[in-house]
This record gives structure tokens, C-alpha cells and sequence, in this order.
């Protein structure tokens, strides 16, 4: 994972020359901490350089820089690499191999997703990186017994790869002890495409078999900080999204949706999460996570202290009474770790539990698995608004291939099903087991052309969007109300 580069600000910042002089307590701190430290101490020795400042003065700078660097690998088990947060849970460990083998050529933040290999981002590599668990069938396995469930597709293929805590969440469940899901959406705009459904697909399957309530965040203020629109025209993209996530099935007993620009404004126990949660994050943290610079302008840097609020349950004193030590569960793409990782930071230190979580993959471009789906790029995607026909001609158009030049070549070498996009939609959507198996092999084998295995998306996808599509159609502006009002939910704890 590369973080963006950022310049060295060419003023000492207040409190870095403060942090010198007092006598620090290395001992005490948190990985995290320790790193910021790090991050601050790296930039008060440029900025000494930078002032030309005494010899003597740079050398104490450096010398306690280097103090900190020893610290930090004997802490985490890893070397200190600015840009590189240290993973939650980190063990010390005496090889540091945590930080080997890091695919430098996978980029995964909020913001952007690429690599350059075919198959798509190294997800085994991004769970050493950020220091969560993978999803091991041992799990799947558990999730099926506590719920006497047939796993969902999504985890019996591990396109739900990863996750934090899933276990203790078990636990507590096992022993009458329930939880409450979150997740969001950044409304950019009315576009929605079938990448987008994934966390909403499967936070419904979630919502269905363990019985529980759920908060869905529309970041409109989000989309409003990060990219060139109105506020009024987020506010609207975030009433319309609303209308497809709603139209994935959610129980409108037991579902609460909000958009942030008005949920925010009008409780008060939430607004005091977000203070809460922003007077414990410092901004040496939120540049080391975020890669924020100086040129970031200020709403982006709070932010991510209300994306962390719905992860603590006396945001909603509406469906939780002033309750706060009810267990979260996120379900979300591995891109939005960054905010967690920072929430489950802050937690316990405003008396609160930590939120567990559990990862997607992302869903590939039409073009390849070098990169996620984007809705900006029409080409790139299949939209929730599209006609059979549009879905037809983007996948024969576009859907990158893993098959051979010629019909010839293919059925003597056979296609690679690891690279192909087609056969990778279908993984997510088809959900007959035995029926992707044999796709993968009469695909592999030279049996199934591209052609051919390309008709089979299109008749899963035509089917599931048009449905989609009735579905959404039956969504009324009564509904949506409904859903985003704030009112008690309908659960046993
Ligand atoms: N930041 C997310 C986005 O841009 C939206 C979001 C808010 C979210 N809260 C969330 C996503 C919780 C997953 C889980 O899409």
C-alpha cells in the first residue's frame, strides 16, 4: 500500500517543539502513538535542517528520533516507515516480518484502489498489512452453526475475506448477548452501480439471520468535503441511494437510514460523539492514517470522526436508549479500514467497545481486477439503471477476458478463469456452487468459450437488475421517510 507522499511543512508546527522538551513516556504509549510521535519527531528534525538551526540542536533532535525509532520496532516487531501506520494488534515479534513482502504496487485507501497485477490486489498481503484476521473456514463454519444458516455465497467464496473480533462477536451472541450492524454509503452520485450492492447485499443476509437492527450512514457531507458538488445536490444523491439500498430488502422495523447533513444537525448524543471522538484523534494521527497534507481543508480533516460515531450505540438513544456499551458490527469494503482502525483506536479510551468488523473485497472494473468499479467511468461499470441490452454490449464490449486470441488456441490451452472478469462476476452473483465449479473447469479446460461463458453472466445479471429494478420501483418517497426517521427500532438485546 503506498500513502501519499507529503511535503514537510515548511513551519514548525506549535505543539511539535513542546513534545521535546518534556520528558517522554515511551512506555505508556500505543503503537499508534508511538508512530505519531515518530511522525512529529521526523518532522521537527526537517524543519531544524530547513531553519539551518544549531549543529548541537539538530543532533539532540535526531538522537531522540533515533531513541524512537528503537522504541517502535521493539513495540510493534516492525521498522518505523513514515506513511506506514502500524497495523492494530501488532505482536512484537523478533524477525519483523510483518512489513516484508508488502506488494509496493498495491495502492488501497479510501480514495483509490489499483494494483498491477491482473488477479487483483493481493488480499492475503493487505490482511498482514493492516492487521486484521482472514476469514478462515473455521469461521464460516462457526457463522453457520451460532446461526443454523447456509453460509451466504460471499463468505463460502471469501469475497468476505477478512475481519476483527467476528469471533468475540460469536461469542457474546452464543451467550444471549446481541449486536447491531453499521455500514454507509458516500452518495456521489445518483449512479449506483452492482459494485455498490456488495456490503448492502450482504449486511441484509446479516440483518436476516442473526435478527438484528441496523444503521446505514449517508456521507453527504463526505461527498460534499471531497468532491466538486452542492450541498444540496449530495442531500439529494443521498435520498436517492437511499431508494436502492432500501430496495435490497431491509426490514423497515428493524433498519434505520440517515443522511449525515441531517441526522447530524438534529441529535444531539451524536454530535457529542463526534466532539468526543475529535478531541482524541490529533492531527498528526489523521495525516499518518489519511494522508491529509496541509492544503486539505479542515471539514476533511474532522471527517473521519463522524464516519467513527455510528460505531458507538448512544449515537441513537432512539433505538438504544442511552445505552453505549451495545457490540457494533461493520460490514464494509476493505477500504474503509483506515476509519475503523482510528474508531477501534479511540474506543477505549472514551469508554466505549470496539467496533468488530468484517471485509470485502472490492469488485473489478469491467476492464480488469486492477482496479474497483467507478462510477464516474460508464464503461467501467453496470449500472443499477441499466436496460438489458446496456448489459449485454458492456459485457461482450468490455468485460476483460481470459481466453485465448482464437477459438483454436482456447479449446487446446483453455482460458484462465483467475484473470477473467466474467467468470469473476459470477462468483459474486451466481449462486449455485456446483454450477461456478463447473464453469471453472469446462472454462479452464478449453470446453466453455468466452463467448459462451460471457451469455451466462449476461442471463444472471439481466434477471437480478431488472428485479432490482421493480423493487426500487415499489420504494416511495413515504418509504424512504420512513426509513430515515428517527424512531425506536423493533429487537431484543
Ligand atoms: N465513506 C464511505 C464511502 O465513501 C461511506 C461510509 C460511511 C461507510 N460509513 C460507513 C461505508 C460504514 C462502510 C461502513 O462509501
Amino acid at each position: 500500500m503506498k500513502l501519499r507522499n507529503r511535503a514537510a511543512s515548511p513551519e514548525l508546527p506549535a505543539g511539535v517543539k513542546k513534545m521535546t522538551d518534556s520528558q517522554e513516556e515511551v512506555g505508556a504509549m500505543t503503537p499508534l502513538q508511538l508512530y505519531e510521535r515518530l511522525n512529529a519527531q521526523g518532522e521537527q528534525v526537517r524543519c531544524l535542517k530547513t531553519a539551518k538551526a544549531e549543529k548541537a540542536e539538530i543532533d539532540v533532535a535526531v538522537q531522540l528520533l533515533l531513541k524512537l525509532k528503537t522504541d517502535y520496532k521493539h513495540l510493534t516487531g516492525q521498522d518505523y516507515k513514515a506513511g506506514c501506520p502500524p497495523p492494530e494488534n501488532v505482536v512484537n515479534q523478533d524477525n519483523g516480518a510483518a512489513t516484508d513482502g508488502i506488494d509496493e504496487e498495491d495502492n488501497v485507501d479510501p480514495w483509490n484502489v489499483s494494483t498491477s497485477n491482473a488477479k487483483g490486489v493481493d488480499y492475503d498481503k493487505l490482511i498482514v498489512r493492516f492487521g486484521s484476521s482472514k476469514i478462515e473456514t473455521e469461521l464460516v463454519d462457526r457463522i453457520e452453526k451460532v446461526t443454523g444458516q447456509k453460509p451466504h455465497r460471499f463468505l463460502r467464496r471469501g469475497i468476505f475475506f477478512s475481519h476483527r473480533d467476528m469471533h468475540q462477536v460469536l461469542d457474546a451472541y452464543e451467550k444471549n448477548k446481541s449486536f447491531y450492524l453499521y455500514t454507509g454509503r458516500g452518495p456521489s452520485s445518483e449512479a449506483m452501480h452492482v459494485g455498490h450492492l456488495i456490503p448492502f447485499i450482504f449486511t441484509k443476509w446479516l440483518q436476516d439471520v442473526f435478527d438484528i437492527p441496523l444503521v446505514i450512514q449517508l456521507t453527504d457531507d463526505e461527498k460534499y468535503l471531497w468532491k466538486d458538488l452542492a450541498i444540496e445536490e449530495c442531500h439529494r444523491f443521498a435520498v436517492e441511494n437511499a431508494k436502492d439500498i432500501i430496495a435490497c430488502g431491509f426490514d423497515v422495523n428493524k433498519t434505520f437510514i440517515f443522511s449525515d447533513f441531517d441526522y447530524m444537525g438534529s441529535s444531539p448524543e451524536f454530535y457529542r460523539n463526534v466532539v468526543k471522538i475529535q478531541k482524541h484523534v490529533t492531527y498528526n494521527q489523521v495525516k499518518g492514517i489519511f494522508g491529509f497534507t496541509d492544503s486539505d481543508c479542515i471539514g476533511k480533516i474532522s471527517f473521519p470522526a463522524i464516519q467513527a460515531a455510528p460505531s458507538f450505540s448512544n449515537s441513537f438513544p432512539q433505538i438504544f436508549g442511552g445505552r453505549k456499551d451495545v457490540q457494533c458490527l461493520i460490514p464494509c469494503a476493505i477500504d474503509q479500514d483506515p476509519y475503523f482502525r482510528m474508531t477501534r483506536d479511540v474506543a477505549p479510551r472514551i469508554g466505549y467497545p470496539k467496533p468488530a468488523l468484517l471485509h470485502s473485497s472490492f469488485f473489478p472494473a469491467l476492464q480488469g481486477a486492477q482496479t474497483k468499479m467507478s462510477a464516474s467511468d460508464a464503461n467501467s461499470s453496470i449500472f443499477l439503471t441499466d436496460t438489458p441490452k446496456q448489459i449485454k454490449n458492456k459485457i461482450n464490449k468490455h468485460a476483460f477476458s481470459g481466453g485465448k486470441d482464437t477459438i483454436e488456441e482456447h479449446r487446446k490451452f483453455g482460458g484462465n478463469p483467475d484473470v477473467d472478469v466474467s467468470f469473476m462476476y459470477l462468483t459474486f452473483f451466481l449462486d449455485d456452487d456446483e454450477q461456478l465449479e463447473k464453469i471453472k473447469q469446462d472454462y479452464s479446460s478449453g470446453a466453455l468459450l468466452t463467448g459462451e461463458l460471457k451469455k451466462i453472466l449476461i442471463e444472471t445479471l439481466q434477471p437480478m437488475i431488472a428485479q432490482h429494478q421493480e423493487r426500487r420501483k415499489q420504494v416511495t418517497e413515504e418509504t424512504v421517510k420512513q426509513f430515515m426517521t428517527p424512531r425506536p427500532l423493533n429487537f431484543k438485546l
